[in-house]
């Protein structure tokens, strides 16, 4: 993508911009052998809010989550480098929908999981996403 914009004009960028933009997800350099190269960009999402959200929820209590303090909880896997991960909770890809559902209704993913729903809205899963994909 980066390079398309540098070498080609207007009509090129625009229909590249018009494909990201009908993505669920936007990523700065995509994908790289199946692996993230770099921050996903979550359209609608505000990290500053998701961080925020996130303490507020508690998911600390649970998760260490760079960037928020609070004792250090082990009872899910710690989410740093999060947006290098390849699944969530081990079964579903890690997509900004699958994230978002996710943090809403993990037993909506995976049955068993002893994640407990938390009562988040959509916009405040969201937000956690945009939040989550920073971490890499
Ligand atoms: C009561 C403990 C608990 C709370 C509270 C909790 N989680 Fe979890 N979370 C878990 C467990 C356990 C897993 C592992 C689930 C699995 O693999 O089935 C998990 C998995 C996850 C994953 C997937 C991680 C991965 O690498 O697969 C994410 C993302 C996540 N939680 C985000 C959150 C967010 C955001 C909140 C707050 C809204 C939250 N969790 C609150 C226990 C919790």
């Amino acid at each position: 993508m980066l390079q398309m914009k540098r070498r080609d004009g207007g009509k090129r960028v625009w229909a590249a911009m018009l494909m990201l933009a009908a993505a669920t997800q936007l990523t700065a350099c995509g994908w790289a052998g199946g692996q993230r190269t770099s921050v996903t960009l979550v359209p609608g999402g505000d990290p500053g809010a998701g961080r925020e959200a996130i303490r507020r929820y508690g998911c600390t209590s649970c998760h260490v989550v760079p960037g928020i303090q609070a004792a250090e909880a082990h009872v899910g896997p710690p989410l740093h480098d999060f947006a290098k991960r390849s699944y969530i909770g081990g079964v579903a890809p890690n997509t900004t929908a699958n994230l978002i559902l996710w943090i809403q209704s993990p037993q909506a993913i995976s049955e068993q999981t002893a994640m407990p729903p938390l009562g988040v809205s959509e916009e405040e899963a969201r937000d956690m996403a945009a939040y989550l994909y920073t971490l890499d």
